[in-house]
């Protein structure tokens, strides 16, 4: 490794901020991350890493001596050469863009700004917001012109939680500067990480980039799932469909059904867009299409665990929930959008009791107010309502006769992912795979 003379300011030291700081620490820069919450900085001052992605640990603690981690971002602004934001965007409870943590990041940025330095963007934004926000920002808060005395560019980000340390170096990076030198300098710098670049003509259509590329992922995870709920009702099972569709036509990848897209990019993404759309009058049915199918498809589950209790006269409602994090594989910790927190929010709600409620993910260590099992076997005894929520390796292909002992029958087994192995259906279960339905033991029919 080169050590480099730059020092680059990472602004939000969370799941994108403290990888990246990592990849262009092992790529020669020194380091200033930043963070307004004084205990995550503590705890990074001593090695500790705040949530689980494979190599964070060993990647920060390689380069210590070149990352200072501090919550002044004054101190990192008057200190850095380039500063990149990474700070969160997540939507307000009105579904609206929340801008808070840009606006804090910018305001510091501006009033501490040296002439010649970079600022890169690299949360999703609104499209537009690079231009028509940040850049008048700065400029009012610092009395100097963007695109002359400092540059600035957006640079989205694609990584995926799980694998973050392996995409940084392998993805290529889309860039869109305010001016060529801003392109230029932010491309000097993100090139060094690998992966080849492409710069784009202006920071919007880099913003619009991210933005089109998780609302298309959305949109196909919401069509693969109404394409299932009707191969339920028909006795099709859409995988069937898909393999065959996507194995023998050349121009179609069709998603397999499973629950919405959830989690903290693909749930809010659609509405940012859809926001960007707003503000230019652009009526978007396909994107509200797109949002109301997978919130349905994430809460019909709690609906259908609801019916079950009313239509069978239960001795004992025993739940167990398999997959607590908002994905398994690539596996995270991450609980944003989490489909489980939602199914339990809603059956919460609607003042469903339960007798026991026992929950199981390999990473997750807190979830609501629940205690986790220590394995899936555990999480299953005694239990005749079983939700498989994610496709973690761990709770994946298991096959029904190992786990039959420890579920109480009658019981219901929904499964989301595909999980389970189920050769013939035992008697007093009836299991209900998404995109295939329910299959009935001869016991309950
Ligand atoms: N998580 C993903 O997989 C992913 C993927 C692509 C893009 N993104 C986007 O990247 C951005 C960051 O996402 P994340 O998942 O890392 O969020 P996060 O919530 O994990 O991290 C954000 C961090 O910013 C800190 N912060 C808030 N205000 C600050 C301020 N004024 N100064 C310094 N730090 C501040 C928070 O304390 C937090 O640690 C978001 O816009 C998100 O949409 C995320």
């Amino acid at each position: 490794m080169t050590e480099l003379k730059e020092t680059i300011a990472v602004f939000g030291l969370g799941y994108i901020g403290l990888p990246f700081t990592a990849a262009l620490a092992n790529v020669g820069y020194k380091m200033i991350g930043v963070d307004i919450d004084a205990n995550r900085i503590e705890k990074l001052k001593k090695g500790e890493v705040p949530f689980y992605e494979p190599g964070l640990k060993e990647g920060l603690d390689s380069h210590k001596d070149r990352i200072e981690y501090t919550v002044d971002s004054d101190y990192a602004v008057k200190n850095a050469d380039t500063l990149f934001l990474t700070v969160g965007t997540p939507l307000l409870e009105n579904d609206h863009p929340d801008f808070s943590q840009i606006d804090a990041s910018i305001e510091s940025i501006g009033k501490n700004i040296r002439p010649g330095q970079l600022i890169v963007l690299k949360s999703t934004v609104v499209i537009g917001t690079t231009e028509e926000r940040v850049a008048p920002m700065l400029e009012k808060f610092s009395g100097m012109k963007v695109g002359t005395d400092f540059f600035l560019a957006f640079c989205p980000e694609r990584t995926i939680e799980g694998l973050a340390l392996h995409e940084i170096y392998h993805l290529p990076k889309i860039i869109g500067g305010v001016n060529k030198e801003s392109s230029i300098k932010a491309d000097k710098i993100l090139r060094r990480l690998g992966g080849k670049t492409t710069v784009v003509s202006s920071p919007r259509v880099a913003e619009m980039c991210k933005l089109v590329d998780n609302l298309y992922r959305a949109t196909n995870i919401a069509f693969a799932n109404e394409l299932g709920m009707l191969c339920e009702k028909m006795n099709i099972d859409a995988r069937e469909v898909a393999s065959a569709v996507n194995n023998s036509y050349p121009r179609t990848t069709i998603f397999t059904p499973g629950l919405g897209a959830d989690g903290p990019c693909l749930s809010k993404d659609p509405l940012i867009f859809k926001h960007s759309a707003m503000k230019h009058n652009v009526l978007t049915p396909l994107v509200d299409g797109c949002v109301i199918q997978n919130k349905f498809s994430t809460m019909r589950i709690a609906n259908m665990v609801k019916d079950h209790i009313l239509k069978n006269n239960l001795n004992g409602k025993n739940l167990a929930i398999l997959g607590l994090a908002f994905k398994g594989f690539p596996e995270t910790d991450d609980l944003r959008g989490s489909p489980a927190k939602k199914i339990l929010d809603s059956l919460n709600k609607e003042g469903i009791k339960f007798d026991s409620v026992r929950v199981y993910d390999p990473l997750v260590k807190n979830f609501m107010n629940y205690q986790i099992s220590k394995n899936i076997y555990h999480a299953l005894e005694g239990s005749n309502i079983i939700l498989f929520l994610t496709n973690h390796p761990k709770i994946m292909n298991i096959d029904l006769d190992h786990i039959l002992d420890k579920i109480k029958k009658p019981a219901l087994i929904l499964d989301a992912w595909g999980n389970l192995n189920i050769e013939d259906l035992p008697e007093g279960i009836d299991y209900f795979r998404i995109g295939n339905g329910v299959k009935k033991s001869s016991r309950i029919n």
